[in-house]
């Protein structure tokens, strides 16, 4: 759909575009090679980066999916194994990448309803140092989980048992901002037991394009190498660069909105009667709503029409709230579902 005939877009963080004052950033940015490293932009992002992670160094990578990757790839050889959750990203959202391209074993371990592993599924999921298993080298733990916050003494307990194994630890920190300012700590104190930490710019945060791999020179080294590998070497990248630091600069504080208008939306939903959603279990910028299975099937055709994009699901809907969400728009919104049900 042009941008034009769109009145609200609920799939994903991910839709946001960028506001003219990033825009004009964009256009100002002075440029160098990266793969030189002559890029002032993306050297500025990955410093910025690393200094909030309280790591040595950063990487400027094109998505999270590349990051995590990249991280993976730089912790673990073939035949070696990451532990995660069944339902993280890094095991069913990002093409089995670390299988494919590093011969690395996934082990999926259950999470709970906050979206937590377990640390005894971890006492149990870790290999003993046995030639018929694969070697258990990482725990790749994620935050926000579908929206979902996970505290500080949650991802502390949890990397520590990794550690206690040996295991490196990877957090796919995808909205890891969204955490962060829902807890109202500083960043760096979530993640300072991980051994890495992807952060996503384009989420969120609105930027176009990016993420940013943060973690020890040693690994930050191994992940770059990994980057070109893929064909992530980028040139003239501070174009976008710009965009990530503005992003950080301008758009961190304001994701208390987005939490806002999450909550917002759901207690809205909350008063339709043929829509089922827990509004208690709305902690960041995510509401799902659940429907009987027809009016699921037809309700996305039905906002299109309005100019309302959600991503269809045969009951269970998710809707994401960002920079181009509003509180109108949810008032909006909810009137077109209203007028569906009736
Ligand atoms: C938790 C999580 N990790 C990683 C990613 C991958 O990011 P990208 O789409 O930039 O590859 C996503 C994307 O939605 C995500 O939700």
């Amino acid at each position: 759909m042009a941008t034009g005939d769109v009145l609200v877009d609920f799939r994903s963080d991910t839709v946001t575009r960028p506001t003219a004052a990033m825009r004009a950033v964009m256009a100002k940015a002075d440029v160098g090679d990266d793969v030189y490293g002559d890029d002032p932009n993306v050297n500025d992002l990955q410093d910025k980066v690393a200094a909030l992670m309280g790591k040595e160094a950063a990487l400027f990578v094109t998505s999270g999916t590349q990051s995590n990757l990249c991280a993976m790839l730089a912790h673990c050889q073939r035949g070696q194994e990451i532990l995660t959750g069944e339902n993280y990203h890094v095991f069913i959202d990002e093409a089995g990448g670390a299988s494919v391209l590093g011969g690395i074993m996934m082990a999926p371990m259950p999470t709970d309803e906050t979206g937590a592993l377990n640390g005894d599924d971890i006492d149990r999921t870790v290999k003993p140092d046995d030639p018929h298993c694969p070697i258990s080298s990482l725990l790749c733990l994620e935050n926000t989980v579908s929206g979902n916050v996970q505290s500080v003494d949650v991802i502390d307990a949890l990397a520590l048992r990794g550690k206690a194994h040996g295991l490196a630890v990877h957090l796919d920190g995808a909205r890891l901002m969204n955490a962060a300012v829902k807890l109202d700590v500083p960043v760096r104190d979530i993640v300072k037991h991980a051994d890495s930490v992807s952060l996503c710019l384009s989420k969120g945060l609105g930027a176009p394009v990016g993420s940013v791999l943060a973690g020890s020179r040693e690994v930050i080294s191994r992940a770059y190498r990994v980057r070109k590998l893929v064909g992530g070497g980028l040139r003239q990248a501070g174009l976008l660069a710009a965009a990530g630091l503005y992003a950080l600069d301008h758009h961190v504080d304001r994701l208390a909105d987005d939490h806002a208008n999450a909550l917002r939306l759901a207690e809205q939903l909350a008063t339709i009667p043929q829509i089922s959603v827990n509004v208690d279990a709305v902690q960041t910028n995510m509401v799902f709503m659940t429907m009987a299975h027809d009016a699921a099937a037809s309700l996305p055709a039905y906002l299109q029409n309005k100019g309302i994009l959600i991503n269809g699901h045969p009951s269970r809907i998710r809707l994401v709230t960002h920079l181009d969400v509003s509180a109108e728009k949810i008032d909006q919104f909810v009137t077109e579902l209203r007028g569906f049900f009736a």
